[in-house]
């Protein structure tokens, strides 16, 4: 058993800003932050393009972001939380920068700003293509500063304890449900532990890990979601999952693909389907530049009208030295399989790569659930509506990681005491004999969201993906009821919460709109309306 007064789950962008400013707050309390995986392993580490902020005042401006967020969220953001973003991440961005992250600079010693897709200026601050890289080298390092920050590695958070573990019944419409810890796996010794807080953070980030093709790590499986559902909490517009139009395609590569930066047509890199032709044109007088949604959808139609499975990114127009100056990692992965691109295109395929809803929060990262924040990819703020803004991610995370710290840090909550909570009950579990039985329901879980939950969705398919869903939720169940729990087990429970929180959602919204596009309703609805499940 462990007890701390400030409890956060995930070590990516969101986790540590809240922790290291929770530190600085307060030098006598103790700041816990657990990851199931290595300190590093998160989303946050493979950032490419960089952080959207107005640092430009000259060219750029607050009002200007904040319309490209807008429209790139297609009616769905909550402005306020726009403005709040897009204004308070600048103070974000600073700090960042006095903590040690070094954003590129052009010869003049000012930011080389990059463009992306929805973006009127030139406005994402980098490093080079391994920004996100950059970014958690810096949060780690300025970790250490801390001694009041606990970091515990490789354990799993399995749930969240509520008044449920108390012996009371908890539904829905319970009006006060309250969060006093959670209990989590320790992958060293196989044991289950509470850790109680005080005030809890979920930093879990996303979970691509849904589909068969994703750009994230296979940390990305929606474990924070899952957990706030299953404790009777709110989730909100599940059904915007953002596939990013350029991942490597590279057949029976497996796991998580390759990201192409959208910096890379920020630069000049033009799509081309298999015949040569620039296809954009077809599609948006914005080109390749247009909002992701726009361009994911143009690419996955080409594929299907070429017969591919997949399309072209040609940058062997593009000045060379530049090209290996701002993307060396790039340059280097293709060269890596064969693809020089100063003289070959690059084969690319849209990939799952970011979920714009997830667990409801306030504009202070509250959540329906008392003492629980969450914050960065977990949570749904109301700043990306139907479709996030490139580079809009990171900055999210900063502002609502240090939103979470402002209040949590208003309100002390002392750790319930350990006699109150039962320990974690493995009665009637034996361990598990095959993880055929987990690998295999993986498998069939992401071919089930891909097929038919993909970048195109239409009733017959949503139909589909839930009964099969519903027929993997009671197999795995019968499982988790009777073994001994597994990172990969948990993993699966969670993963397939989650797609059916996504088909639901997706089955709810009669309407096409942003990243959510049904053939059977084709428009947009009169009705502006975020889905809460
Ligand atoms: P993460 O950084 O993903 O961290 C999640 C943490 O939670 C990890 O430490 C993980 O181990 C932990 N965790 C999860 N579940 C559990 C559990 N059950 N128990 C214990 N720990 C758990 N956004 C941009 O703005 N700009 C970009 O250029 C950009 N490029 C991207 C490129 C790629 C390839 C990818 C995948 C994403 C990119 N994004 C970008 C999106 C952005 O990186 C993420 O949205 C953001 O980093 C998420 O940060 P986070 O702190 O919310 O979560
Ligand atoms: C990219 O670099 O293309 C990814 C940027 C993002 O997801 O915001």
């Amino acid at each position: 058993m462990k007890q701390t007064d400030f409890l956060v789950i995930g070590s990516g962008i969101a986790g540590l800003t809240y922790a290291i400013k929770m530190a600085g707050r307060f030098p006598d309390k103790k700041i816990t932050v657990v990851t199931k995986a290595a300190a590093d392993e998160t989303n946050t580490k493979y950032a490419q393009g960089g952080i959207a902020g107005v640092t430009d005042f000259e060219n750029d401006s607050f009002e200007k972001h904040i319309e490209d967020t807008l429209i790139a969220g297609d009616g769905l953001c909550n402005p306020q939380v726009v403005e709040i973003v897009v204004k308070e991440g600048v103070q974000r961005i600073r700090e960042l920068i006095e903590w040690g992250a070094k954003f590129d600079k052009d010869a003049d010693g000012d930011y080389a700003l990059g463009m992306e897709g929805g973006h009127s200026e030139y406005r994402i601050l980098h490093h080079k293509d391994v920004t996100g890289k950059e970014i958690e080298r810096t949060l780690l390092e300025k970790v250490k500063q801390y001694p009041n920050i606990e970091f515990i590695k490789h354990w799993f958070v399995i749930e969240l304890i509520t008044q449920h573990h108390l012996g009371f019944l908890v539904t829905k419409s319970t009006p006060d449900i309250q969060c006093y810890g959670v209990y989590a796996l320790n992958t060293h010794n196989y044991q289950i532990e509470k850790i109680l807080a005080g005030t809890t953070l979920l930093a879990t980030g996303g979970n691509g890990q849904v589909y068969r093709t994703t750009t994230n790590p296979s940390i990305a499986t929606g474990d924070g979601v899952a957990m706030v559902y299953r404790a009777k909490g709110r989730i909100e517009n599940m059904e915007f999952i953002q596939f990013h139009p350029t991942a490597l395609y590279e057949p029976g590569s497996g796991g998580q693909a390759f990201l192409i930066t959208e910096a890379v047509r920020g630069d000049g890199g033009i799509l081309r389907n298999r015949k040569g032709e620039a296809f954009m044109e077809r599609y948006d007088e914005r080109l390749d530049l247009a909002p992701r949604d726009i361009v994911a959808r143009a690419i996955d139609s080409e594929m299907k009208i070429m017969g591919t499975d997949h399309v072209f990114l040609d940058c062997r127009h593009m000045d060379q030295e530049k090209f290996i100056h701002h993307f060396p990692n790039i340059y280097e992965k293709c060269l890596s399989i064969g693809i020089d691109v100063s003289k070959h295109m690059i084969p690319v395929a849209p990939a799952a790569h970011y979920s714009c809803g997830g667990i409801k929060t306030d504009e202070w990262g509250r959540t329906s659930i008392r003492n629980l924040y969450a914050a960065g990819e977990c949570a749904s703020t109301g700043l990306h509506g139907a479709n996030r803004l490139a580079s809009n991610s990171l900055l999210e995370a900063m502002v609502f990681g240090h939103r979470a710290f402002d209040e949590g840090s208003k309100h002390h909550v002392d750790p319930l005491d350990d006699a109150l909570i039962p320990d974690w009950d493995a009665g009637g579990t034996t361990d598990p004999r095959e993880m055929i039985l987990i690998t295999q329901s993986l498998k069939e879980l992401q071919l089930i969201m891909s097929d038919y939950v993909g970048i195109v969705r239409t009733d017959v398919r949503l139909e589909r993906a839930m009964k099969r869903l519903d027929l993997l939720w009671t197999e795995t169940e019968q499982l988790y009821q009777t073994t001994t729990v597994s990172p990969q087990l948990c993993e699966l429970r969670n993963m397939i919460s989650v797609a059916f929180l996504i088909v639901k959602g997706a089955q709810f919204r009669k309407e096409s709109r942003g990243l959510h596009y049904n053939t059977d309703y084709p428009e947009k609805s009169g009705l502006l309306q975020n889905i809460v499940l």
